[in-house]
């Protein structure tokens, strides 16, 4: 299988790159990388070296899963330009086949000018402008400090273009309300690609005992960058909002989250066509890629996909908008008995926290749920806390046949003042009176 790709003129032997960080921040690391099988990796931020603090790291753990969510408040590069520069080099005379794209950000005019012809003079293949780091740097100026303000952005996206010969890829702050807006100002700036997402602003966690933030600094602390796991649903949704604009045509480079080919494919279905991790490797090592090059592989095999290309942006069609969605689709729960383990998370969840379409038997013997049909809304939530795989599914109740939206319905002039006649056969659910409540407690 051919998992080559060209992003946006920069070649690589398959969509998977490490992201701008720490397993990337020397030409050790990077060639460890490629022997693993990683098609290409985004350089640590270059730019004038700073110094870093110690500690630099936060996680939340949740139950048994460690770094569910990471957080960093680590800035820039700290080894010497000259180091990095030599080694980008080495890199690519051992590799020339695979992507080495240098991380930049520097300050004025002049610095990005030079800092592009350095990277273009040590052989980098493509260029990604880190506008998105959200601390540290953003108040010195840089990082999301740019990424948040599409004019700056575009204005030195557009020095940047004065003098790069090798693509140039934008790498966005999702740390702003509409991520459309630099993404564009980074087309308008004459950038040939974009990346996202960089990370989330954050506080991970406080140490109570000492009143202070993690990562602590000497008893002090300060928000940081979040990013692992936990990103990916945020990371999709702005990769979905970018990979709509109208006529964008930029390629994208999906980051945040990507722990397995599962995800990787996610993230290209979505419009990305290749991808970045980083979290995962720090917590795993650079050998996941062994995992996600066998998955990938065999679920193009599976779907019948020749190239990366044409999986790029397929679920596209089928996000929309709330108002286009079929108001007459309808499904509801349906527990089977015989996997139900008696342990009533479904009950409580639909009865206090949804719309007690769940009941219990008279017997007290008895501890398995069923559902109340002309209650049931098909929400999920049951089926979301049922610990039990498969034994709370939801069935198709609807004819199949029936279309209405939101915004036909609007269109229409079909909008009534209550729903009320709609409630039943599933459309809305019986709302048991309150004092059902006080019965309840007497049984
Ligand atoms: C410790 C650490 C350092 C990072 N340093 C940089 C950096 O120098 N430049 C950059 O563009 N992004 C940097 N990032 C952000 C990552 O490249 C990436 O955008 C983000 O972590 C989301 O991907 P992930 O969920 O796979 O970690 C850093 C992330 C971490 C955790």
């Amino acid at each position: 299988m051919d998992l080559s790709v060209n992003f946006a003129g920069i070649k690589s032997p398959n969509p998977f790159w490490l992201a701008s960080a720490p397993p990337t921040n020397s030409g050790y690391q990077i060639m460890k990388a490629f022997d693993k099988g990683w098609g290409g990796a985004i350089w640590k931020t270059l730019g004038v070296p700073v110094v870093n603090v110690s500690s630099r790291y936060g996680s939340v753990n949740y139950r048994d899963s460690r770094m569910v969510g990471f957080n960093n408040i680590e800035l820039i590069s700290d080894r010497p330009l000259k180091d990095n520069l030599r080694e980008i080099e080495e890199v690519k005379k051992y590799f020339p086949d695979h992507a080495v794209i240098a991380s930049l950000m520097v300050e004025s005019r002049e610095q990005w000018h030079q800092i592009v012809k350095d990277a273009e003079n040590a052989g980098a293949d493509g260029h990604e402008l880190n506008f998105g780091c959200p601390h540290g740097m953003c108040e010195r100026g840089m990082g999301s400090a740019v990424g948040q303000d599409p004019k700056i952005l575009e204005l030195i996206v557009g020095w940047v273009m004065e003098v790069a010969k090798k693509p140039v890829i934008v790498k966005l702050t999702p740390n702003i309300s509409h991520i459309e807006d630099p993404a564009l100002a980074a087309k308008a700036g004459g950038a040939n690609a974009v990346s996202l997402i960089n990370t989330i602003q954050s506080i991970v966690g406080l140490d109570i005992d000492n009143f202070t933030a993690y990562p602590k600094v000497d008893g002090h602390s300060t928000n940081g960058g979040y990013c692992g796991p936990a990103v990916k649903p945020i990371a999709l949704n702005l990769l979905k909002n970018v990979a709509k604009i109208p006529n964008y045509g930029l390629p994208i480079s999906g980051i945040g989250g990507v722990e397995n080919w599962r995800d990787a494919v996610e993230f290209i279905l979505l419009g990305a066509s290749t991808v970045q991790v980083c979290t995962a490797v720090m917590h795993y090592g650079f050998g996941i890629i062994r995992e996600i090059l066998a998955g990938f592989e065999q679920y193009m095999i599976d779907k019948g996909f020749n190239s990366v290309d044409e999986m790029v942006g397929r679920a596209l069609p089928n996000i929309n908008t709330w108002e286009n969605l079929n108001l007459k689709y309808k499904i509801v729960a349906d527990i089977n008995q015989d996997k139900c383990i008696g342990c009533q998370l479904c009950y409580i969840a639909c009865d206090d926290g949804a719309h007690q379409a769940i009941g219990l038997s008279e017997n007290p013997e008895d501890r398995k749920p069923h559902i109340i049909e002309e209650n049931c809304v098909g929400c999920n939530l049951c089926s979301l806390v049922c610990p039990v795989e498969n034994c709370i599914t939801m069935q198709r109740r609807d004819a199949g046949n029936e279309h209405l939206t939101w915004k036909e319905r609007t269109i229409a002039g079909d909008i009534p003042d209550s729903f009320d006649d709609e409630r039943g056969g599933g459309v809305g659910h019986h709302v048991p009176e309150p004092r059902e409540a006080i019965a309840y407690r007497l049984k």
